[in-house]
């Protein structure tokens, strides 16, 4: 990977030492251009409502991003592919859309973001389902042996965490897929922190729903994905009603579109849609492989050289941490140590992370975490072990 070719990509990346790709990555110029292309060239809406020559040329940009997509995942077919404002709203749309009722169950980790929690606690209170955690230890491992004991027929699906945002452990996402689709329950997976940083291919994992933001991925802003299994797609409700969404309609009646129209309901965030490609694109052509192993490489450094002096969130082995360094300090609360780094340009994640369920659980006030990506060098990595000791010592 030639790093310093990479970083030339990317506008404002040597202006700071940014550290927060996890909440959002930069964007490189291919991705910022087919913004601007969208703008200055088709400004239009999409080939579904309007088939004229610049809807058409839109069409076509979308298109060849869902593209892009399926050939990531390694999904089946296009149609498996529907394109959301983001993670959450994807797992929103299946949380609600699932035929849920009275006494079914739903099973996740006890680390989940925010966004595959809350919408089960919400159909909870809503529908009466059952809604239960399955613990992880202290170095984040799942307990495999309490999934199993907690399934039964009444779990409909299992919705865990792919790599964990909290401390970037990943679950054994094929060994669960097994374990629910031996029990008849559904598997989805948060792909968030994973598919923007190592190979994820749905079919040799088994999953049937994956959702992740593309706005993660060096994608512009506003873009997530949910893929799932075509006749899943099928079977699930949309959970925005209107629109292109809609085949036809009379005065009491509605007949929605098929995947992926149904679930792309209303005028959508076009000129992102455009820049899917070349966000894929870029990501492909550097490889998820060696996008991995160098965060790991960079991670590594970090763990070496802060680990006597700083508490790690999650294992100590670097490699089981993909590109997160979520830490505490005795010293300093984690809001203080945000500010202390960014007086030093460097750029961090304080705080709880969205994962405010785990850290209330563990009594804790919250993390600083260090996010790398595929733009971020050791000469960055050594200037941030070189604050954080000079707050220490
Ligand atoms: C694991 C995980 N899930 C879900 C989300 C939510 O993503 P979004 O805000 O793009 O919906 C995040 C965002 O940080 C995440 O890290």
């Amino acid at each position: 990977m030639d790093i310093e070719k990479i970083r030339k990509d990317f506008p404002v990346v040597d202006d700071y030492i940014y550290f927060d790709s996890a909440c959002l990555s930069l964007k490189p110029q291919p991705v910022i251009d087919a913004v601007q292309k969208y703008y200055s060239e088709f400004p239009v809406c999409e080939g579904k409502r309007s088939a004229h020559t610049l809807s058409t040329r839109l069409t076509k940009e979308i298109k060849k991003g869902r593209k892009s997509v399926k050939d990531l995942l390694n999904a089946s077919e296009i149609d498996e592919i529907a394109f959301t404002k983001n993670t959450t709203e994807a797992i929103n749309t299946v949380a609600r859309g699932l035929p849920l009722k009275k006494g079914d169950k739903v099973l996740t980790t006890d680390k989940e973001h925010n966004s595959n929690l809350v919408p089960w606690i919400k159909m909870r209170e809503k529908r009466e389902i059952i809604y239960e955690q399955v613990s992880t230890d202290k170095d984040g491992q799942l307990d495999l042996e309490e999934l199993k004991e907690k399934m039964d027929e009444s779990v409909k699906i299992v919705s865990m965490v792919h790599t964990s945002n909290l401390d970037g452990t990943t679950t054994p996402a094929s060994e669960v897929a097994d374990i629910a689709h031996e029990n008849d329950a559904y598997f989805m997976l948060d792909g968030a922190q994973s598919v923007p940083h190592k190979p994820v291919d749905v079919k040799d994992i088994g999953v049937d729903f994956l959702a992740f933001s593309v706005h993660k991925m060096l994608g512009p802003t506003g873009v997530g994905v949910l893929y799932g299994r075509k006749k899943l797609l099928e079977e699930l409700d949309p959970l925005i009603y209107g629109g292109g969404g809609v085949r036809s309609t009379r005065y009491d009646e509605a007949t929605l579109q098929d995947s992926p129209a149904k679930f792309e309901a209303g005028l959508q965030n076009f000129a992102s849609l455009a820049a899917v490609k070349p966000a894929v694109d870029y990501i492909k052509e550097i490889g998820l492989e060696n996008i991995e192993e160098h965060e790991i490489k960079l991670n590594t450094i970090a763990t070496e050289e802060l680990k006597e002096k700083v508490k790690i969130i999650g294992p100590e082995d670097p490699e089981k941490r993909s590109g997160i360094f979520n830490f505490q300090l005795e010293e300093l609360g984690c809001h203080e140590i945000t500010l202390l780094m960014d007086e030093e340009n460097i750029l961090l994640r304080g705080g709880k992370q969205c994962v405010h369920s785990w850290y209330s659980f563990h009594g804790l006030e919250g993390g600083n975490r260090a996010s790398f990506y595929l733009y971020n060098t050791e000469e960055e990595v050594k200037k941030f072990v070189e604050v954080i000791r000079s707050l220490v010592f």
